[in-house]
């Protein structure tokens, strides 16, 4: 009889922990989703916070300094450029004006609709708030305004940004890393472009960076990377989530670092430092070693739990943050290195592949790896427009780290990136598509069969379908899904007017000096205009397989503050904005270098 109830007790319990089990996974993913229609405040909190007054609740027993000492030398990134000539000249004076001109229609377009509001509505006219209210398109593009010169904008944008208050906003859940790259970001690099002359730029980036900072005010000291920021300031209980992007937690040490440079107070560096030894801890015990998961678990410092390994989206920046904090840093913490070492072996060895190309290019994607049920590693042969960032990285990480062979693989990074790009009818890569892997890069012969195979994979088949009606087959769906040759499904047909690959031709450009780039880069940057272009600004398009998309209303601050700085700065002369003089954080802000 005992043994009977234990066994029910015993099954109970397993029916509940299946349950439950699963009531989380279910939970897990939407709880991570940015909340499109951001919850309403209590409306507790009606007066700017003086987040510096609040007690800490859980103090740090010791602070983590900065580094000190002079900065080790770090090899140079960009190319002995020599002078021009003065046809090239002419050329790339007539390319920069044309992207100072989108850049303004753009700009006039966000003032007028717009001013002050998060983002314009480049189709309506109108505006939209989903990054908390305080005018994320202004503080994003202040250092675009200053860089392309245009500095009777950049006073009327600086005189704005006295009005903005940085301790509340208008969304209950403050997503931290948005907030840290768009404005903190965007803050300290107008202030450092501008060599401290505006004491307003630090000002607010205090008064932002002080309000952040009591997200780290947790237990274990990890940041809430969703945070209830109300429940913050009223020094109510609070703790690291149970579940975080990768790149949520891993992409804030540039900005803080900066903070705690400018000011001279360590907190702030302190604060993500103890996030990069929490990686560091963990590297070599994931299931790639080398790599995170796209999921962890900050609360319990478990970085190993989900099985989803990549450089796209949601991992993305944790990975380019390691070289770019090396530099930050004046090469005086040798632990960056190991990060970015460890990531690069492992994402060589099981992320980069070649595809499969019409033109037999020898070219690389950076892809997603699953780990199945069963624990076997499968390649998931995708390309996202969010991964093209990868080849910039490689490009940097192979000058600063001296790993020539690098180079070479940052190139074909980017190349893939173009090849994406240049093989819509748009001229303008989607945002996330399958293509045919080459397992054996020196086996990749094009030929339209494998081709089809490819295509036919995963699709439900006919049991006996001969040769021929396979390939009838392939060519229906070719055509209905309008696949271009080399591609075997288009995931995600929208162009949101992404930076990264234009990211990455604009660095490959700046270590290389070669002005195929900036040709590549303005067939990239005539075709964008051409497509998104409204009477207002630009907007995100539906559907880059069709000849005339359809335009989507949107315009996020990234393509002022990103995308038109990058095609900007592959056109202005090499000095503009030097790589050995700035790091540029993932929103495209450039913050100062410490110099020998
Ligand atoms: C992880 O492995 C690499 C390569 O074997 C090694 O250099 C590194 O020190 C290891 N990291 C940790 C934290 O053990
Ligand atoms: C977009 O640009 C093209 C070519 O410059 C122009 O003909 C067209 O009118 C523009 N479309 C809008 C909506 O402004």
């Amino acid at each position: 009889m005992k043994t009977l109830i234990r066994r029910w007790i015993l099954l109970y319990a397993l029916a509940f922990f299946l349950v439950f089990g699963f009531y989380q996974l279910a939970s897990w993913d939407s709880s991570l989703r940015p909340a499109r229609k951001p919850s309403p405040l209590s409306g507790r909190i009606t007066q700017p916070v003086k987040w510096k007054k609040i007690p800490l609740r859980y103090p740090v027993s010791s602070m983590i300094a900065l580094p000190s000492g002079t900065p080790v030398a770090i090899p140079k990134i960009q190319h002995d450029f020599g002078i021009e000539t003065q046809g090239n000249e002419e050329e790339r004076e007539r390319r920069l004006a044309a992207v100072k001109q989108t850049f303004l229609h753009s700009w006039e377009g966000y003032k007028k609709h717009a001013w002050l509001q998060d983002e314009v509505t480049p189709v309506s006219g109108g505006y939209k708030n989903d990054f908390g209210g305080r005018a994320a398109t202004l503080v994003d593009t202040l250092d675009t305004l200053w860089i392309m010169g245009l500095d009777k904008e950049f006073a009327l944008a600086l005189a704005a940004l006295k009005k903005i208050d940085f301790t509340t906003t208008e969304v209950a859940t403050l997503n931290v890393f948005e907030t840290t790259i768009r404005y903190l970001g965007g803050l300290l690099s107008a202030y450092d472009l501008s060599e401290g002359k505006y004491s307003i730029l630090l000002r607010k980036a205090t008064e932002l960076g002080d309000m952040l900072y009591t997200a780290f005010d947790t237990p274990n000291r990890l940041p809430i990377t969703r945070w209830n920021w109300e429940n913050g300031a009223l020094s109510g209980e609070q703790e690291a989530p149970s579940q975080a992007l990768s790149a949520e937690l891993g992409s804030l040490s540039l900005e803080f670092t900066r903070l705690s440079q400018i000011t001279g107070d360590p907190k702030y560096f302190d604060a993500v430092q103890r996030i990069s030894n929490q990686f560091e801890k963990s590297q070599n015990d994931t299931s790639i070693p080398g790599l995170w998961p796209v999921r962890i678990n900050p609360q319990r410092e478990s970085f190993n739990l989900d099985r989803t390994f990549t450089f796209g989206g949601m991992s993305d920046s944790l990975y380019e943050y390691f070289p770019k904090q090396h530099m930050l840093l004046g090469g005086l913490v040798s632990q960056y290195r190991r990060l970015y070492i460890g990531a690069i072996e492992a994402a060589k060895k099981h992320l980069f592949f070649r595809p499969l190309n019409p033109g037999n290019q020898d070219i690389l994607l950076s892809g997603t790896v699953k780990k199945n049920a069963v624990n076997f590693l499968s390649l998931q042969p995708e390309g996202q427009h969010l991964a093209c960032f990868t080849g910039g990285m490689v490009g940097i990480a192979a000058k600063i780290f001296d790993r020539p062979d690098d180079l070479d693989v940052a190139r074909k990074l980017v190349d893939g990136c173009v090849w994406a790009y240049e093989s819509m009818p748009t001229g303008i890569m989607p945002e996330s598509f399958s293509v045919v892997p080459c397992p054996d890069p020196d086996d990749c012969a094009w030929s339209r069969e494998r081709w089809y195979d490819g295509v036919m994979d995963g699709q439900q088949r006919r049991w006996v379908e001969t040769a021929d009606e396979k390939a009838a087959h392939a060519q229906k769906i070719i055509e209905e899904d309008k696949l271009a040759p080399g591609f075997t499904g288009i995931t995600d047909r929208r162009f949101l007017l992404r930076p990264e690959a234009i990211e990455s031709v604009f660095i490959l450009y700046r270590i290389t000096g070669d002005t195929t780039l900036q040709d590549k880069a303005w067939r990239m940057f005539e075709a964008v205009t051409q497509h998104t272009n409204t009477s207002i600004a630009n907007s995100a398009i539906a559907d880059v397989t069709t000849p005339d998309p359809e335009r989507l209303d949107s315009c996020e601050s990234f393509w002022m503050a990103e995308t038109l700085k990058y095609f900007y700065l592959v056109f202005a002369e090499p000095d503009v904005v030097s790589l050995d003089e700035f790091v540029f954080n993932t929103e495209a802000h450039p913050l100062r270098r410490p110099q020998r």
